[in-house]
């Protein structure tokens, strides 16, 4: 067993190490930092090129304050950002534009991430203005026909405004601003959880496609095991700004090793009749990151939890190939 070191043997696109964002809360006439909250603490791990990497966790565990980072649309407290090699970490501004090309994000609620007075046609090409690229006004709109298509909406459309849509087509113009800039690494935070249950598999499907078409390395970010399932190489679980678990999707639902994954997977019903799970109630809310328990942070809400728990801080190691556990319980989940 080893501890999870930064893989030398694949291409990491994406390379976190030891990151930390804590936000600080001010109080007080003299507005001193009063406390922090630890949004991420110490989180490591890579996306290799063309892979899926889904990240999950409840809400409140960190994972889009990861995506942010990363992005350097928020600065990281602590840590290493790593992007096709070179150390983004501290890059000024002016150096950053280059790597902001290359990664782009793709939001949430597409209701509230589109510009509601700007016409279809202007939103997507407003990346491609922004970063100077297809510089004619027939190159751009060449262009915003070719990503319309792309998505999946129709080319004729490039003058109607977001309204006119409805939440998929919306998300599916969202994803095409995206790609307007030919990215090669995309955060999606949670990019079908607005959307109705029925869509949401054409939404993914959608992205798994691109993916492949367009050998695109994802982030994505979801509340919901069950959604990245199918999407992801590989899964990593968040609890209270650490990551618990990290494996092949498949592993990890099949055989979870850390008890809040074992948890999470229990909620969720499996169509497979042979798996049966025994379902697993979390007692009591989240802890504040405020003020993390000492120890494993998820020990509060853990059935094998043991006295060691409150004292030793679990390191994610390695505990069957590939596959990642931050957990001292070795005797469990095996
Ligand atoms: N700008 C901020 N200032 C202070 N606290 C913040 C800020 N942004 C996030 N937080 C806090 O950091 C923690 C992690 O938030 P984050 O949004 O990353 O979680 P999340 O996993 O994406 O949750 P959700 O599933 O609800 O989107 C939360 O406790 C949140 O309240
Ligand atoms: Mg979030």
């Amino acid at each position: 067993m080893s501890v999870a070191a930064p893989d030398t043997t694949t291409t990491h696109l994406v390379e976190v190490t030891h990151l930390k964002k804590w936000f600080p809360i001010r109080g007080g006439i003299l507005s001193r930092v009063v406390a922090n909250v630890k949004a991420v603490n110490d989180v490591s791990f890579g996306v290799k090129k063309g892979e899926v990497l889904g990240l999950v966790g409840e809400s409140g565990s960190g994972k889009t304050t990861v995506g942010r980072t990363i992005l350097r649309l928020i600065e990281p407290t602590e840590g290493s950002i790593r992007f096709d090699g070179q150390d983004i970490t501290h890059l000024p501004k002016n150096q950053l534009r280059a790597y902001r090309r290359r990664m782009q994000i793709i939001f949430q609620d597409p209701f509230a991430s589109l510009n509601p007075r700007m016409t279809v046609g202007d939103i997507i090409a407003e990346p491609l203005v922004i970063h100077n690229l297809e510089g004619s006004a027939k190159a751009r709109n060449e262009r915003v026909a070719e990503l319309l298509d792309l998505v999946g909406l129709n080319a004729e459309h490039v003058r109607r405004y977001p309204h006119e849509f409805s939440g998929g087509q919306r998300q599916r113009i969202g994803i095409a601003r995206a790609l307007a800039v030919r990215p090669e690494f995309i955060v999606a935070d949670e990019p079908v959880s607005a959307l109705d249950v029925s869509i949401q598999a054409q939404v993914v499907n959608l992205l798994q496609d691109l993916k492949e078409q367009l050998g695109l390395t994802i982030l994505f970010i979801a509340h919901d095991l069950a959604v990245v399932e199918y999407i992801s190489d590989r899964v990593a679980v968040m609890y209270l700004g650490k990551i618990m678990e990290l494996a092949p999707s498949r592993d990890l639902y099949l055989n979870p090793r850390h008890p809040y994954t074992e948890a999470l997977l229990s909620a969720i019903p499996t169509p497979d009749p042979t798996v049966k799970r025994e379902r697993i109630v979390l007692q009591g809310d989240i802890p504040s990151p405020i003020n993390p328990p000492s120890g494993c942070v998820f020990r509060t809400r853990c059935r094998y939890a043991i006295a060691e728990c409150a004292t030793t801080v679990p390191e994610l190691k390695e505990v069957a190939p590939g596959h990642f556990k931050a957990c001292i319980r070795d005797d469990i989940l095996n």
